[in-house]
């Protein structure tokens, strides 16, 4: 059964066309980031390589910029650098996702490709869809090449769900272990905390509950969102969206947030056993709903929404006049390194570098380092001797800085009501900052801690100013499309 008549596809290839008239107008397009076409973006689905070719699926609602019915976007790229738009690859079409395909993930098996995505269903009536009204059913699909869908079931209806949770059960992501397949899945529980289920199955296709994965007290949230495993060779990583964390000082403070705990897996009671705090994955305004897959040459990659919901009134995106709003981050490695997880801009990405310049400077007060192009570049700056605070201007009206062992990104007005974020950090060697024209990603000290902010800047600075007292040495490129 087609939920969406020809009437939806018609008026949907006119708003399109009317979205695309104003987006061709807007300087803050991105060079080097992935975006919507048209309308809207949040998470990163199905990220997958798959012969060679990388694929990254994603939420996608093509005609209106503020979000609503979501389809799964598709863009394919052989170098991760640069990516071609393709046709939408779900469509919420069938009665069990009629009110939106939601996220889920990839896994390759014999030459297919399975994916696994959240059919979202809201009754009509007078409902809360957290109580009721809401069914969020798990479908399967197999695919032979990532742009068909060949095979398609619900594996698990929402009537199916274990006793004690919320309507609020979704976003599978599967891993392998021990020859046996495993599905953790995001749920509210009825007392509001956040847990993550976990369902095993031989085949991929028939699938059994096995239990709680992981679940948290109440400080730890009411929803974890999107959860993702993996291992690596010092310790288990447990990623997930939690909703509901209370701000501390310099941590949490966006409305929702995204991070991860280090820590083992008790297989046989099928548990993950968190060892360190729950840390969050990005310390900037734009960051949520991260997904990671593992591609043919073994990296574990990770691509963030650059964005953020349920954020107004706090700050905005002047895109949405312009037609669109949203965008993934650069797709970062990770790996776990002395308990620490790191986070590296994928190096793919330095195929866009030219102009490069390099300075070794004693700033004492005042030093200003002039550049023709501003609005996309990238900026990597070793700090030998901080004597005492840094700062480095850069856009419009972005500061950071660093004082008595605390990071700052701070925002004027071309932040849309972005303010400030600050990190602390000891020892502060490294800021390497990758600049497009609408974004920036802050990397400190060769990927501990990132920072990830969206900033609107009318007219760039001529050059970058630094004030403070330190010697650094100064690495510049100009980053191309
Ligand atoms: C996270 C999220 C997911 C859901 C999707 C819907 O941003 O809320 O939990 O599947 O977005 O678009």
């Amino acid at each position: 059964m087609s939920e969406l008549n020809q009437a939806y596809w018609d008026k949907l290839a006119d708003v399109q066309s009317e979205l695309k008239e104003k987006i061709e107008q807007d300087p803050w397009r991105l060079a080097f980031h992935q975006m919507p076409v048209t309308g809207w973006m949040n998470d990163p689905n199905g990220a997958v390589q798959f012969k060679g070719v990388y694929h990254l699926y994603h939420q996608y609602v093509p005609d209106d910029p503020n979000g609503g019915l979501v389809h799964w976007g598709h863009k394919t790229s052989t170098d991760m650098v640069h990516f071609e738009e393709q046709e939408l690859f779900l469509s919420p079409d069938k009665a069990y996702n009629r009110s939106g395909v939601y996220s889920g993930s990839a896994f390759v098996k014999d030459d297919e490709i399975h994916f696994f995505y959240t059919g979202n269903v809201k009754q009509p009536g007078d409902h809360d869809y957290t109580f009721s009204g809401r069914e969020q059913n798990t479908v399967h699909i197999v695919s032979k090449d990532g742009f068909s869908v060949d095979f398609e079931e619900v594996i698990i209806p929402h009537a199916d769900y274990p006793e004690g949770f919320t309507d609020h059960i979704r976003d599978p992501k599967i891993f392998e272990k021990n020859g046996q397949f495993y599905m953790v899945l995001g749920a509210r529980a009825l007392n509001h905390r956040g847990k993550i289920l976990l369902y095993t199955s031989p085949d991929l296709y028939k699938w059994e509950y096995k239990g709680v994965f992981a679940e948290g007290e109440k400080e730890m949230g009411y929803m974890w969102e999107c959860p993702d495993f993996f291992e690596t060779e010092e310790k288990d990583v447990l990623i997930f969206s939690p909703q509901g964390l209370k701000a501390t000082k310099y941590e949490f403070e966006n409305t929702h947030n995204a991070g991860y705990y280090l820590g083992r897996t008790d297989w046989e009671q099928t548990q993950f056993i968190p060892e360190s705090e729950f840390y969050e994955l990005d310390r900037g305004f734009d960051f949520y709903a991260p997904q990671t897959f593992e591609d043919e040459s073994g990296r574990r990659i990770l691509w963030g929404w650059m964005g953020l919901g349920d954020t107004s009134p706090e700050y905005s995106n002047p895109t949405v006049a312009r037609g669109w709003q949203h965008a993934m981050t650069l797709p970062r490695e990770l790996s776990v390194e002395q308990g620490i997880l790191k986070q590296r801009p994928l190096k793919e990405y330095e195929m866009l570098r030219s102009n490069h310049q390099e300075k070794t400077v004693t700033i004492e007060g005042k030093f200003e380092m002039k550049t023709d192009s501003q609005q996309t570049f990238e900026l990597l700056l070793s700090l030998d001797d901080v004597k005492d605070q840094i700062a480095l201007h850069l856009k419009e009206d972005t500061v950071l800085s660093y004082d008595k062992q605390v990071f700052t990104l701070s925002h004027g007005p071309s932040g849309y009501g972005r303010s400030e974020r600050s990190v602390e950090i000891k020892d502060l060697k490294q800021i390497h900052v990758i600049a497009d024209t609408s974004s920036l990603e802050i990397f400190l000290n060769d990927g501990e801690y990132v920072l990830s902010t969206r900033v609107y800047p009318k007219q760039e600075r001529p050059g970058f100013l630094f004030e403070g007292n330190a010697a650094v040495t100064i690495n510049k490129w100009d980053l191309g499309k």
